[in-house]
């Protein structure tokens, strides 16, 4: 490949060359790229010379913020192209309209994830400790070593090929954390079968509707899971599950526990066959923009969408921003307490900790077991370098007396992260004070399932630059906020609220819905045009921070999971003797949030309601999952709907709070005398439950 010399940086932002490289446009093949006009209207598609990333990532967070956001082809194109080994390397940068929906970043390149993650550190140091999977049983870890990794990924992959799995084809992982859930991830990767991990808390409804929705063509479980001493039926479920799913043709059983679990027609004992492949496994040089994995998560409908990630910009973005925003060094124990069923295990258990060579931990337990100092005495026995974890966590610990935390060795801690909710004051503050020393820069860290990586923290800054106690403060490399009022028009200034928009592409957004991408534009590019909605309202602040204020959708959070209350509504309606349902979210002290669910049942003599009521809650837990059964169930005569029959569920918040001394305006209400009917129902309810 031609590589033309970048101009230097001193020269960044000259006229005449800058206003070239944002007009133009790569050349297409066989278009002259002899040096005139057109020679120059390539410059931004072009990879920069090798080494550029080097030399970039000595310039100051400001100054290299500064490039990310007005040259994203140099900055983007070094990084990829330093950073990541490649089979070919791209031809361009991006190429990338937000308003149609189209996102491709390192166009024409080839490579492989798992060989990111794998190979390249099994060169280097193969004895180095890749996963710390930290059993249930405190003291009883397993160390697993990148040398180990590879080969036990590539006799998974070598599995899954002899069993027909190829290119494109989907598998399901609905496995608890563990080694063998993070080795089948890769064994995907490594042979371009994409991967789907449902969160094995779902229950066996909601693993067939993820199944069918991605057309997966095996599942790869385990037959139990072990969590806080309690054993939870794991093979059972996928069992239930794929009695419904028809393109399923092979289920792999890992044994977690000793417990035998019942084989069937479909099912494979993994570690078995496994043992039988060979530890050696070529990958398939994969396209930048060819699927990764699909992730599934709740929208405004009651229908999960699947969020789809490619390669390679999925890749950069995950390692980039866990070294840059958790300050990651070689020799550093990573500790991200998540599972791997959701975004955050993807991008910081697994994928951004390998992907820079870093020693991580698999976390199977829990905040309390078998005390409230297990994080802690996990954090002095494995030497854990940083912790990121969630808020509810946090809550839930606090609440317990300090010397959980006291008695056992923080000395390895160098940062602190939170993820998923809003924190609270209180609970940066203890995390930062307590568990910290208030040596740890804590940050709190905005992202999404959508945005494939943290977008907004307060790192990276300027060496010792103050942090704001909870708040994400500042866009990472190459994303740009903006927020919008109310007519959808740009807001300028500080001391501002309005909707969290990002109006530039990054390489670890999603690239699509799968199986629908008209979905996919209208939930994110249509509400304003241009522009990527992240569905959460933020304040700028008077120094220009962001502070993330919360959905502005049907979608709540339960614990850090995110939930749409269209979900549980129809879940809910099922029920034949529920005629119409609405759930909202109230706060919740631990929980963050907590669904509250306004139900009418029909007119029938016959019923009775609290038997009813225990049925809507089976239903909700067979239909999703337990987290998502709401706290609260009122019954109530009507619901209150505009004349145009859709329901105002701002009054129903006012109820659940008790905050109806103001009601706002009740005047486009079909029959007003609907509110008082229910605050009465729900006075009743508050009398009755104390
Ligand atoms: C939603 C995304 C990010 C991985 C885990 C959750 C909320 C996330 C924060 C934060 C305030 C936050 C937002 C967002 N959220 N992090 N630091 N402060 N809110 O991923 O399930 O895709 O949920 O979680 O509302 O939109 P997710």
């Amino acid at each position: 490949m031609q590589r033309i010399n970048m101009a230097p940086l001193s020269s960044r932002g000259t006229g005449f060359f800058r206003t070239l490289l944002t007009r133009c446009r790569t050349p297409g093949p066989g278009q002259s790229r002899t040096p005139d006009r057109c020679r120059l209207s390539s410059l931004p598609s072009s990879p920069p010379p090798p080494g550029t990333w080097q030399q970039l990532s000595r310039l100051s967070h400001p100054d290299l913020y500064r490039l990310s956001v007005t040259d994203p082809d140099r900055f983007w194109g070094s990084a990829a192209a330093d950073r990541l080994r490649w089979v070919e390397p791209f031809h361009r940068v991006r190429d990338c309209d937000l308003s149609s929906g189209r996102i491709s970043w390192f166009v024409g390149g080839k490579l492989n994830v798992s060989v990111n993650c794998l190979d390249v550190h099994v060169e280097k140091h193969p004895d180095r400790v890749a996963l710390i999977w930290e059993r249930d049983e405190p003291g009883t870890e397993v160390k697993v070593t990148y040398r180990e990794l590879l080969e036990t990924t590539c006799r998974l992959a070598n599995t899954l090929k002899s069993h027909g799995i190829q290119k494109g084809d989907r598998v399901a992982i609905y496995m608890p954390v563990s080694p063998l859930a993070v080795a089948a991830m890769l064994a995907c990767a490594r042979i371009g079968a994409v991967h789907t991990v449902v969160f094995a808390g779902f229950s066996s409804e909601a693993l067939a509707g993820r199944i069918q929705d991605a057309g997966c063509k095996a599942v790869v479980t385990c037959n139990q899971g072990v969590r806080g001493a309690r054993v939870i039926d794991l093979k059972s479920t996928v069992d239930a599950a794929v009695k419904s799913c028809p393109t399923v043709q092979h289920v792999f059983v890992s044994q977690r526990t000793q417990q035998p679990a019942a084989m069937g027609r479909l099912d494979v004992p993994l570690e078995e066959v496994m043992s039988r492949q060979s530890s050696v496994c070529p990958a398939e040089p994969l396209d930048s923009e060819d699927l990764l994995f699909l992730l599934y998560t709740s929208g405004s409908t009651g229908k999960p969408k699947g969020v789809v990630h490619t390669q390679a910009g999925y890749l950069l973005y995950t390692s980039l921003t866990h070294q840059y925003v958790f300050d990651y060094r070689d020799g550093d124990v990573f500790g991200c307490v998540a599972d791997v069923g959701w975004i955050t295990g993807h991008s910081y258990v697994v994928y951004g900790p390998l992907c820079n060579g870093a020693t991580t931990v698999l976390f199977e337990s829990t905040p309390v077991y078998p005390n409230p100092g297990r994080y802690w005495e996990t954090v002095q026995r494995l030497r854990i370098s940083q912790f990121y974890g969630a808020p509810t966590a946090l809550r839930l610990l606090l609440k317990y007396d300090d010397s959980w935390v006291k008695k056992y060795d923080r000395s390895s801690l160098r940062t602190l992260g939170s993820v998923g909710e809003p924190i609270n004051h209180e609970a940066w503050h203890w995390f930062h004070s307590v568990v910290g020393e208030g040596r740890c820069p804590l940050v709190d860290t905005w992202w999404q399932t959508e945005t494939g990586g943290v977008c907004i923290a307060p790192r990276p800054a300027e060496e010792g630059a103050a942090i704001v106690p909870a708040m994400a403060m500042r866009p990472f490399f190459g994303i740009q906020p903006v927020l919008m009022g109310e007519k959808g028009e740009p807001l300028s200034g500080n001391s501002v609220s309005g909707a969290l928009c990002i109006s530039q592409p990054w390489p670890g957004m999603a690239r699509s819905i799968y199986g629908d991408h008209q979905r996919f534009i209208d939930a994110y590019f249509k509400p304003y045009p241009g522009n990527y909605f992240t569905g959460d309202g933020a304040f700028r602040s008077e120094e220009g921070y962001y502070q993330i204020t919360g959905r502005m959708d049907d979608v709540i959070n339960v614990s850090g999971h995110r939930l749409g209350t269209a979900e549980i509504e129809d879940a809910l309606d099922e029920h034949p003797a529920v005629p119409e349902t609405a759930v909202i979210g109230i706060p919740h002290d631990i929980k963050g949030e907590v669904p509250f669910a306004f139900v009418v049942l029909k007119d029938d003599p016959g019923l009775d309601p609290p038997v009813v009521l225990q049925q809507l809650r089976n239903l909700v837990s067979t239909k999703i999952a337990k987290y998502a059964v709401p706290d609260h169930f009122l019954v109530v005569k009507r619901l209150p709907k505009t004349r145009s029959g859709k329901i105002m569920r701002r009054i129903l918040r006012k109820v659940a709070m008790e905050t109806t001394g103001d009601l706002g305006d009740v005047s486009t209400l079909d029959d007003p005398s609907v509110v008082k009917e229910i605050i009465e129902a729900h006075e009743l309810y508050r009398k009755q439950k104390k």
